[in-house]
């Protein structure tokens, strides 16, 4: 099963390039355009942040970019996502879902060559961090107590693994994934799927591998002073592959642009105070 795993391409009602000169819109046009000779993609996952204004114009045009293809699409919420107009286009982010979580927060089960995509919903409106809900973990548990064909994959935005000593992914990240990883522990869980951070990102978690990929509208780069995060153009997506000898694959692809790697802006975040 291949997968496309896009993630935080922060679209806008204006269709016009943010102050740092970055266009949400032409970014993921770029790396769609770029991907398009991929062969045998199963399915595009969109792991949060997909409006970065909430407004139902932002996710209008995700269904128009993403959603309208032949392959099916499948989104889940990030801190920026507004729930009653990502619902009001995009439903439960699921195209056929064989489940779909009973509340406001959107969440679903679709199946797909035998896996289990499982979406979850980590966003507290007005909070940057993330957290998946008591409720949404009961219903989690309850998926999880029978395994499916090939196993599960997990997509949600906040990632519960972080860069050690990184205080902005640290207070940034999901508050909860001690009680996400009792609940994921021990199941048919083949991979975790996130985003929010905007760069790739590796780690183990509740016995499982979890990704981070990187953002569409732009990637940050820790190679700058500890503290200082760097946002650099250039789009990318990561490319997975479930079910071979090494599965699972992952490898990330970026977009042919010519402004990839340039400084958008940095963030100095040894002065940001980081509280509620
Ligand atoms: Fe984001």
């Amino acid at each position: 099963m291949r997968l496309l795993h896009l993630s935080d391409t922060h679209l806008t009602r204006e269709a016009e390039p943010n102050p740092y000169g970055i266009d949400p819109a032409e970014s993921l046009r770029r790396i769609l355009r770029d991907c398009s000779e991929l062969p045998g993609v199963d399915a595009i996952l969109v792991s949060g942040d997909v409006a970065d204004d909430g407004t139902p114009e932002a996710y209008a045009q995700a269904f128009e970019l993403i959603g309208n293809r032949e392959v099916p699409a499948f989104f889940t919420t990030g801190n920026h996502d507004e729930r009653g107009a990502f619902a009001a286009v995009l439903g439960c982010g699921h195209p056929k879902p064989v489940a779909e979580f009973d509340g406001p927060e959107r969440a679903a089960v679709s199946l797909i060559e035998g896996y289990r995509l499982v979406t979850l919903d980590s966003l507290i409106p007005g909070k940057t961090y993330g957290r998946i809900s008591a409720r949404q973990l009961d219903w989690l548990r309850e998926i999880l107590t029978e395994p499916a064909p090939e196993g599960t994959v997990v997509a949600f935005h906040h990632p519960p693994v972080i860069v050690p000593g990184h205080r902005v992914q640290e207070w940034a990240g999901l508050r909860n994934g001690d009680e996400l990883a009792a609940v994921l522990t021990g199941t048919d869980v083949r991979l975790i799927l996130c985003g929010h951070f905007h760069l790739q990102l590796f780690g183990m978690f509740a016995g499982a591998p979890l990704w981070v990929t990187p953002g569409v509208v732009n990637r940050i780069d820790l190679t700058g002073t500890p503290g200082v995060d760097r946002f650099v153009k250039g789009a990318s997506a990561t490319l997975i592959d479930l079910g071979g000898p090494h599965s699972p694959v992952l490898h990330t692809l970026h977009a042919r642009d010519p402004e990839m790697g340039r400084t958008a802006y940095e963030v100095d975040f040894r002065e940001v105070s980081l509280s509620d």
